[in-house]
């Protein structure tokens, strides 16, 4: 059995977003998927770097990063995709909540 290196809560985030990529074809979205894929990558990108600089957890920001537009992946348009992105996001909390809460207060503290 492979072991994977990435942390659980990234491994979780991005599971959530390629499951959600089969909900539509690019001709019903405003804009193609692979653009919405980029933006979460270069979110995660910049975010990463202000987070280093700054002492912030690169796991915490990533999964943020990760699900912060989550609602358009199965939507794929931009109005109301932040309230579809809550059921996605309240599940993995569910799941992970308290990993990251804990991560998030042994590195903020
Ligand atoms: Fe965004």
């Amino acid at each position: 059995m492979k072991t994977s290196r990435t942390p659980k809560a990234v491994a979780a985030a991005w599971d959530i977003i390629v499951k959600s990529t089969r909900a539509l074809d690019d001709e019903d979205r405003d804009v193609p998927l692979a653009q919405d894929l980029f933006h979460i990558l270069g979110s995660i990108k910049g975010a990463t770097l202000l987070a280093n600089k700054r002492g912030l957890d690169p796991e915490i920001i990533t999964v943020a990063m990760i699900l912060h537009d989550v609602g358009r992946i199965p939507t794929g348009v931009f109005p109301g995709h932040d309230m579809a992105g809550v059921p996605p996001v309240r599940g993995l909390l569910k799941g992970m909540g308290d990993l990251l809460r804990k991560r998030w207060i042994s590195s903020s503290a």
